[in-house]
């Protein structure tokens, strides 16, 4: 049977916690797979706040939500997306600057951040997540997180820089006091290069 793959597991991490009407965060949109989640399990009252630095992967999510995109967004997808009616708010920044993009009344009361870190596949792979950037979305995510909510994120050691940045984040995540977020990882104990998973709680 096997295990759920890392980003199949970040997802029911996200399911078990988001309800409708609830405001969540994707801090790297990209191909919008995580958006359409999250706009999903947010619903029709829902908001969610999409960021990404290329404008190429804000049309590629766009295009996912609005079932509009000719390649790789299935039927389903295309259901989920036209029902779920979240308020969608695609910006064009880095996720470092997350907290003065969402709504000062959702502060201390978002749901849920997805990470998904590297690069966006089939664009340019030179245009990375960096550690300085990622830590300070991670203590902006954290900050607006509600009491229960999670911060998901998907780290990947097997590309150029990508080993020092998710040193950094399993640094940064434990180092944080465990009276404030509980941090696991999900990882394969036998491929020291494949992507893993890092989830924490807010206490
Ligand atoms: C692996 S992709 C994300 C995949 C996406 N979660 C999906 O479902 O398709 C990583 C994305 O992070 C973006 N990125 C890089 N630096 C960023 C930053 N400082 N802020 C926001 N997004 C960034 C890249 O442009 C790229 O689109």
């Amino acid at each position: 049977m096997g295990f759920l793959s890392v980003l199949s597991m970040a997802h029911k991490l996200v399911k078990e916690r988001v309800s409708q009407g609830d405001t969540v965060v994707d801090a790297t949109c990209g191909n919008g797979v995580d958006t359409l989640l999250l706009a999903e399990l947010a619903g029709r009252r829902g908001a969610v706040y999409a960021f990404d630095i290329q404008a190429e992967a804000l049309e590629r999510t766009r295009d996912r939500l609005a079932g509009s995109s000719g390649g790789g967004v299935s039927a389903a997808e295309k259901a989920g997306a036209a029902s779920s009616g979240a308020a969608l708010h695609l910006v064009h920044a880095s996720h470092a600057d997350m907290a003065a993009h969402v709504a000062a009344d959702a502060h201390g009361n978002v749901a849920a951040v997805m990470f998904n870190l590297g690069y966006l596949p089939g664009a340019d792979q030179t245009v990375i997540t960096t550690p300085d950037g990622t830590l300070a979305a991670l203590d902006a995510a954290l900050s607006l997180l509600r009491p229960g909510g999670i911060v998901t994120v998907v780290l990947y050691p097997g590309h150029p820089g990508g080993a020092e940045e998710a040193d950094a984040v399993q640094q940064w995540a434990a180092s944080l006091p465990q009276a404030a977020a509980q941090a696991v990882l999900y990882r394969m104990a036998q491929k020291a290069e494949a992507p893993y998973l890092m989830a924490i709680e807010k206490r």
